[in-house]
């Protein structure tokens, strides 16, 4: 485990967890005003909404993004979108705090020139889950998933190349930044069942960003 002092004095942590993948602990903790300040302004544009798998369930987490792609599903399949779906329109453009927090956790997990032009915004409420699944909908398998959680803690399940590969259960709490790529980029990865809680900057849920190089 690393330490590094920021400027504020809050100390963030790299937890690895195996080649190409690394938690940093706190890493998005100084930024936290300005991180909520601008998912308040990009859900406002594009509403959070309960997407639909292919298979026909309804995800339990609510999604909405922005960037020039945004991520979907719908009964035709995933893909990404310049277009959000609901209103017609591009998604809200991508707000200069999450390009740099997202490029500065990449670059201090070893991804350097990391620059998103995708932004997954979801919205877990106690109770909802995300089941294992791959991030492979992206055109560049080379560059890294940077992932940061902001409100309630839940546990990450973080697996490896297979499915039935053992997943590692990771509890991620308000700042916490993951970032995998290289040997881990198409490692399975979910979110169990979050247990009741309540935040006092996000009431009881938790936002999780999800930035990747998606065109
Ligand atoms: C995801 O895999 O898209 C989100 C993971 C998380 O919420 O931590
Ligand atoms: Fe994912």
């Amino acid at each position: 485990m690393t330490q590094d002092l920021f400027d504020d004095g809050v100390v963030s942590e790299s937890l690895p967890l195996g080649p190409g993948a690394v938690v940093l602990r706190r890493f998005a903790k100084a930024d936290e005003a300005a991180l909520l300040d601008a998912v308040r302004q990009v859900t406002e544009q594009a509403p959070l909404r309960h997407m639909v798998t292919p298979g026909g369930f309804t995800m339990s987490v609510a999604m909405t993004n922005c960037g020039d792609l945004g991520w979907v599903t719908d009964r035709t399949g995933y893909r990404y979108d310049p277009i959000d779906p609901e209103s017609g329109h591009p998604w809200p453009r991508m707000p200069d705090v999450f390009v740099r927090l997202a490029s500065d956790a990449a670059s201090q997990a070893g991804f350097e020139g990391f620059v998103p032009d995708a932004c997954l915004v979801n919205r877990y409420e106690p109770g909802t889950r995300l089941s294992l699944h791959q991030d492979r909908n992206e055109r560049d398998y080379g560059q890294p998933i940077v992932s940061v959680s902001l409100g309630i803690p839940a546990v990450f399940l973080f697996g490896g190349a297979t499915r039935s590969h053992k997943s590692q259960r990771v509890p991620l709490a308000h700042g916490d930044v993951v970032v995998w790529g290289g040997p881990a980029r198409l490692h399975y990865h979910g979110v169990l069942p979050l247990k009741e809680a309540e935040h006092p900057l996000t009431g009881a849920c938790r936002f999780n960003l999800t930035f990747r190089r998606a065109g």
